[in-house]
């Protein structure tokens, strides 16, 4: 029997995960099977028990779960505590072992697939939630020379300072009268106003000419925040497809010790949705 990998989640119909790790499987020769399971709302740990008896051997975790993969593991990574969310399971024995490789993923996309260096560079990240403090640490991990959280919700931007408060170079902003003025090399949107199709009212001229616009949502238009950056003269734009693609080759990495290619996918993907 091959070993079985999937990725759990509800819903989980839209999730592009089993295209992703099949072409891995496919590009990399594994002896391996990927799908989406569809679990009820309170059916988590029993569907994990169920999946490791039928020859599983790594799980990933989407939305609504990942608190849940967090709260089951039995060994967490430095990465995984510090987002409080564990997107990969990898079951060794009767360990198992939480990570969190979307921050890895969105660095690899940013430095490597972009070009893009980090290091030194003035950041904005835009939102509280889930999806922004999964990214923290290894954002500040390349040493930016700031990094602002922005908020609606200033008190959540609030806790995540003080979750990282070991690192110095973190600004607080709950309302666009702090950001109004100064420029940012990097521009995150990790709210979830992409995915609602809504837009994030941001100040004029927080983009400079050479600025880095990163949405990690992706969807089939342009994201009104990306159009906004565009209009302000951004110079780099992108949305989460690279994020998604190279989250999952740092989970396929995990699990069978080889990181496939990713480019012709990011590329396939992108040129797809258009
Ligand atoms: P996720 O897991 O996708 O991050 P979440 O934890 O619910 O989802 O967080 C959603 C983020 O988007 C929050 O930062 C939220 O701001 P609040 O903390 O103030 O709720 C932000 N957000 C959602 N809708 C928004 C909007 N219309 N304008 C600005 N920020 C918004």
């Amino acid at each position: 029997m091959s070993d079985a990998y999937a990725v759990i989640g509800n819903p989980i119909a839209h999730s592009k995960s089993p295209l992703i790790h099949t072409e891995f499987s496919k590009q990399t020769k594994q002896d391996m099977h990927y799908e989406a399971i569809l679990v009820p709302l309170n059916g988590f740990i029993e569907a994990i028990k169920l999946f490791q008896l039928n020859n599983g051997k790594g799980i990933n975790v989407t939305i609504p779960f990942k608190f849940e993969a967090y709260k089951i593991s039995t060994q967490l990574t430095e990465q995984a505590k510090a987002a409080q969310a564990v997107n990969t399971l990898v079951f060794d024995g009767n360990d198992i072992c939480g990570h969190n490789t979307d921050g890895a993923g969105l660095i690899h996309d940013i430095i490597i697939n972009h070009g893009f260096t980090i290091t030194s560079k003035r950041i904005l990240l835009c939102g509280a939630g889930g999806a922004a403090s999964g990214i923290i640490l290894p954002l500040l991990k390349q040493k930016p020379s700031t990094l602002v959280i922005s908020n609606r919700t200033v008190q959540k931007a609030y806790k995540l300072r003080r979750q990282f408060s070991s690192y110095n170079n973190i600004i607080v902003s709950g309302n666009n009268e702090d950001i109004t003025g100064r420029n940012f090399d990097l521009v995150i949107n990790a709210t979830s106003t992409s995915l609602i199709g809504k837009s994030l009212l941001l100040p004029k001229g927080i983009f400079s000419t050479e600025s880095l616009a990163y949405d990690l949502m992706y969807g089939d238009k342009q994201s009104p925040f990306l159009q906004f950056a565009e209009q302000e003269g951004a110079r780099y734009l992108s949305d989460g497809i690279g994020m998604l693609v190279e989250q999952a080759a740092e989970s396929f990495f995990l699990w069978r010790g080889i990181r496939p290619d990713t480019k012709e996918l990011i590329k396939a993907l992108r040129e797809s949705k258009s």
